[in-house]
């Protein structure tokens, strides 16, 4: 049996994943931001698996000082964690301009990229008792239609350029490929591994974007008949957790099919991924 947090975990494809692992016998932590949505999860995940060993956390991922205290709660409750699943993410395209979070920071970059990289290094002692450890981040299809897309290492935030949600989204998935290239690297020693997955076209619950225009509903409910359901994406999380082929592999990039797949140019680039790092560090105060 693992023990798993999912973060993001109240809708859509984090659910499916905590269903199916609980299916499966796995003890299974779920890190919402919202605590009522996160009872409401709880009881459906319960419902659908009545024997779940599945358990609820608060946590806000665009916040530094609840994710610390989200690792203050595990170190207190759990003697290691198996598998981290960074499933939570800000992509609300309804946005017109930035919305900047309690530690003043524009909450796409904070929540999608800032938190998974705070929250791995508050965790990697509990990851590390773990018999093979296993951290999976969440990254997006959609960057193959921006195949020049960058990080823009002096403006990440949009601070000092026109602000648009798409592009925020965007540079922060490409920011959770380069960084799972970096980490597991940097774990390369351990008996821990790092993939990212390239989540595909996924149905959305609409009902969770009341603000969305006519055209993006139009253009969403176009996008729905190529879409996959949350459990069938949900597969590969699963795979990705605990098929015991992967035990050694990390370092890699997986679409919904369980195959190995490559990203840009840029996201590979080991100055780029470097530059990335060192910017990223500067937001934490350890
Ligand atoms: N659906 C797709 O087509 C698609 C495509 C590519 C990639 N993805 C990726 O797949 C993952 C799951 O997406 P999904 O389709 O299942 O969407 P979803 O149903 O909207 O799930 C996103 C989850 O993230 C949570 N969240 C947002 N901001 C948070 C914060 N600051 N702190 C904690 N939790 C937060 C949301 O909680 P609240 O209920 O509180 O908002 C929600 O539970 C995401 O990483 C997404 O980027 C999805």
């Amino acid at each position: 049996m693992k023990t798993c947090l999912i973060t993001g975990e109240n809708s859509g494809i984090g659910k499916s994943a905590a269903i199916l692992l609980a299916q499966e016998g796995h003890k299974v932590i779920i890190g919402c931001r919202n605590l009522e949505r996160g009872e409401k999860a709880l009881d459906e995940i319960k419902c659908r698996c009545p024997f779940a060993n599945v358990e609820l956390r608060i946590v806000d991922l665009s916040s530094q000082t609840s994710i610390r205290s989200l690792s203050d709660n595990l170190h207190k409750s759990i003697e290691r964690l198996d598998v981290l699943i960074h499933n939570a993410a800000d992509f609300d395209l309804s946005r017109k301009g930035p919305v900047f979070s309690e530690d003043h920071i524009e909450t796409v970059w904070a929540t999608n990229h800032l938190g998974p990289v705070f929250l791995t290094y508050l965790l990697l002692d509990l990851l590390k008792k773990s018999e093979q450890g296993r951290i999976i981040t969440i990254a997006s299809k959609g960057l193959l239609t921006f195949p020049f897309l960058k990080v823009d290492f002096d403006d990440p935030e949009f601070k000092n350029r026109k602000f648009s949600v798409t592009h925020a989204y965007y540079q922060s998935k490409l920011a959770q490929v380069m960084y799972t290239y970096w980490l597991s690297e940097e774990l390369k020693d351990t008996r821990i591994t790092v993939n990212c997955i390239r989540v595909t076209n996924v149905e959305l619950d609409l009902s969770r974007y009341p603000n969305l225009s006519k055209m993006m509903i139009f253009l969403y409910s176009v996008k729905r008949k190529f879409s996959i359901s949350p459990d069938e994406m949900a597969r590969t999380y699963v795979f990705l957790a605990t098929a015991n082929e992967l035990q050694e592999v990390t370092g890699k990039y997986f679409n919904e099919k369980n195959q190995v797949v490559t990203s840009s140019y840029f996201s590979k680039c080991k100055e780029n991924i470097n530059r990335l790092m060192i910017l990223t560090m500067k937001y934490f105060h350890f």
